[in-house]
Order: structure tokens, then sequence, then C-alpha cells
């Protein structure tokens, strides 16, 4: 889509997600022969490229990624350290002269998002986006209106190809899967239905709180934080309809028209929760009403899934660390061989993005020397069957360098997605507060789902 960039710019290098994704993301590229780009951060602090580099080396080792020195020797090589006001325009001077004529440029914005409608300007402002790219970090808005406010006003100076909205579930290995196995297996394509599926789940259970991040967290919560960007942008993976070719655009228009038929969100199947100490954490208001835990029903009004609930469910401190997809199947008809006239369990197919990423199909069967029905499970796990993944910010941090849109989250995606939780944010429903460690606000969430959709027991890997 987009010719290679020779040149990364970073703004916030110093900042917080640099230090724990960033940088190491780079320096694995750098590792696989896949990086070729000179790196440019741009921050506030008044550092030395010293400083830089010592931080990024123990950033990089405190995530448990062993440093080779000749690899990172060739990644430091690469970076240079511009110290400014991202709203002063001396530091775009700078800039362009570190970046000269001849830089095709990716500009990664790791900032608050208040800040990327004026730095987007002032680079425009200094003639320094002329077949550049910009990469955005979530959150793009606090609301429908704030995310349309702020793709018009980044639109007004970049095209709908230069701007790359980050959602890193984009670039997790089992997501990008879902187009191949979808449409690359009849087994699979076949029961993609409503004639064979009778509900969708997806969950995204954390077991740890909010910790230090309560600050951040507490303006936004689960629903703002995760669904409306990370699990929509599933489903509408997991719904979708073939894309037309392997274009960028051929894969976001059927994502775009798939989120266009799902029904804007009914509050009365909204059920949100907090998990008991979040109000203790630092940062967090002592009167705080903000959910930790969503769970929510969804509809999608088209020919492939009309009539097809489906459940999105996402929380923190919960039992479990997991995300998975789930299909329950129809039940097939009553088995007149069997004793009792028996019915089989509604067959499965699991998706499970983390951890351990991998597919289950969720069969019944006869135990031997019984006439019972038992469980059994066809599993694949995709880290030793398909090969080690680029982890999601190699991917995307290579793709916005390369010019690959396609895992990146277009604006009608984004307008979207705002417009099908809005109703959820404009009409709160009421708070349950659950343990730690629990399954969140189970008996509140159970009144969502028809009785067969059990959402407690989801596939863990095997304990090893
Ligand atoms: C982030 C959220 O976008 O995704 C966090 O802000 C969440 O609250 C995180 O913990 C989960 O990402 P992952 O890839 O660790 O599952």
């Amino acid at each position: 889509s987009g010719t290679a960039a020779n040149t990364l710019v970073d703004f916030g290098i110093t900042g917080d997600l640099a230090h724990k994704m960033t940088l190491r993301a780079l320096y694995r590229l750098e590792k696989r022969g896949l990086l070729d780009c000179r790196i440019i951060g741009v921050a506030a602090d008044s550092w030395t490229l010293d400083h830089l580099v010592e931080h990024a080396k123990e950033g990089i080792a405190a995530s448990g990624e062993k440093i080779d020195d000749e690899v990172f020797g060739r990644f430091v090589k690469r970076l240079s350290y511009i110290s400014g006001d991202v709203t002063d325009d001396s530091l775009y001077a700078k800039l362009a002269e570190e970046l000269g004529p001849d830089a095709r440029t990716v500009y990664y914005l790791q900032m608050p998002p208040s800040l990327f409608g004026p730095i987007v300007e002032k680079l425009g402002e200094h003639k320094l986006l002329d077949g550049a790219r910009v990469a955005v970090e979530k959150p793009f808005g606090h609301d429908l209106d704030s995310a349309r406010d702020l793709n018009t006003r980044l639109r007004a100076v970049l095209a709908e190809e230069q701007l790359l909205r980050v959602d890193h579930f984009l670039g997790k290995s089992p997501v990008i899967e879902l187009e191949y196995l979808r449409f690359a297996n009849l087994a699979l394509a076949e029961l993609w239905d409503r004639k064979s599926v009778s509900a969708i789940q997806i969950t995204m259970a954390e077991n740890f709180g909010v910790e230090d991040r309560g600050r951040f967290y507490d303006p936004v919560g689960a629903l703002r934080d995760v669904v409306q960007n990370h699990l929509l942008q599933v489903l509408a993976l997991v719904a979708m309809d073939p894309p037309a070719g392997a274009g960028a655009d051929d894969l976001r228009d059927k994502k775009g028209e798939l989120l266009r038929a799902v029904r804007a969100a009914d509050p009365k199947n909204y059920v949100r929760g907090q998990y008991q100490g979040y109000l203790d954490v630092p940062g967090v208001a002592p009167d705080s009403d903000t959910e930790t835990f969503a769970a929510l029903r969804l509809e999608i009004d088209n020919w492939r899934w009309a009539g097809v609930p489906i459940y999105l469910r996402a929380g923190k401190a919960l039992a479990e660390r997991v995300t998975e997809v789930r299909l329950h199947l129809h039940r097939t008809p009553k088995l007149a061989f069997l004793p009792k006239g028996g019915e089989a369990e509604r067959n499965q197919v699991v998706l499970r993005i983390d951890p351990d990423p991998g597919l289950r199909i969720a069969l019944t069967a006869k135990a031997d020397q019984t006439a019972d029905w038992t469980p059994l499970t066809l599993d694949a796990t995709f880290g030793r069957e398909l090969g080690e993944p680029l982890e999601p910010y190699e991917r995307l941090l290579q793709a916005a360098l390369v010019g690959d849109a396609q895992l990146f989250a277009r604006e009608d995606s984004v307008e979207e997605s705002w417009r099908i939780v809005q109703p959820l944010i404009d009409s709160p429903s009421p708070l349950h507060v659950y343990e730690r460690g629990s399954w969140g606000p189970e008996k509140a969430a159970d009144k969502l789902g028809h009785g067969h959709v059990n959402w407690h027991q989801p596939w863990m890997p095997d304990e090893v």
C-alpha cells in the first residue's frame, strides 16, 4: 500500500509504553534482521542520547529479553534523540534538520491523544508530512463525538492512507489467523453462520487488577479500555464476510460493513462490575463508579448472523487470564439410537487468543464400554504447529514502516464501534461489586445469556 519508510520518528520515546513495549519490539526486529530505518526519538525530557540508550537497555532487559550486545550495538547506531516541547515550532525546525531531504518517515505518536491534533498540525505547517505516515496509539477518542472530532482534525491534514490507528490486538497472530482459518477451511467456513451457530462469545479475562494504572484507568473503564476497540475489532474479524482481494481496504471494507450491521447496544443487555478493592487503587476516585468488568449482548442485523446473540465480556481481577472466541453450535436432532433418545452436547469451536494461542473443536463421542457421551476435543496449538510469531508491537511497527495498513483500524470501524457502545456510555447500568479472583458479577451477567452459554469455563492451556 505505501513505500517503505527509512525513518521512524517516535514521539514519546521516554514514556512508559516505549519503555515496556516499543523499544523491545524494535530491538527484536533488529535481531530478526527486519529493521531498516533510522529512529529519531522525540520527547520533552532533556535527556542525552546516552541516557536514552541506557534507559532502553534497562527496559528491554526488564522485559525478560536477553540482550545480545552486537545486535544492541547495531540498534543504537540507528538512534538519535531530540528533546523539546511538541507545541513549540523550534522543535519541528530541529526535526526538519535532523530528517534532511531524503527521509520517508513514519511518525509514531505514543502521547496523550489530546496532543495528536497539535502534533500533526505542526508537522503539516512545517511541511513534514509529504509521503509520510502517522501511527497513533489508543485511545482513539473517549466517545463517538470525540472520536469523530479527532478523525476530522487529523484528516484535515492527513489522507486516510497516511493515518494508522494502532490497536495492538490486530497485531496478535491468532487474530490475524482468523481470516485464514475461517475462509481457507471449508470445514469451518460452512458452519460459520446462523444455520449452525447458536451464539458467539468473546471473553477477555485478566487475573490482575488495575495496579499502578489508576490515574489512566479510572476515567476510562473496561468498556472503553478494551471493548470498544479490541473486542469489537476481533468481532469484526470473527463475523465479517470474505474480503474481495488482498489489499488493506478489501479487508477493512468487510470489517466496516460488519460493524455497520451491528445494532447499537441496548443498556438493558449490559452488566457492569467493579472488583472489591478497586477504590483503594492509587489514582482512583474514592467514590468511583468506573466498571472494571463489562458484559454485554449484541445483535447483528445481517443475513449471516440475524438472531445469533453475540456476548462480549471483559474484566480485570478475574479468576484467569484468558482471551478467547467461542462459537456454540446448535444441538443435533435427538438421537434415537441412544438409550434415552438422548441429546448430544453442542459442539463448540474455540479460538484462544491468549495465552498460548490455538484452536479447539469440542465434539462429543461415546465413551468406550458405556453408552454415555463424553467430550472429545481436537486441539491445535499454534505456537507448536505454526512457528513462533512476531509479537504484536513488532508486527505493527513493521507494518507501519513498510506501509501495510491492513493491521490498523480504519476511520469507519473506529466510529462504528463507538456508535455501538455509545448507548452504554450514555446510560450506564448499575454497578455490581465482585470479588477478586471470581468470574465477575456472575448472577447479573448470566441474565444476559441463554441458559446454554456457559462462559465460566474457558479453555485454559495445559499445565506444564
Ligand atoms: C490494553 C489495555 O489496551 O490491553 C489494558 O489498556 C489491558 O488494560 C491490555 O490489560 C491487554 O493487552 P494484552 O495484549 O496484554 O492482552
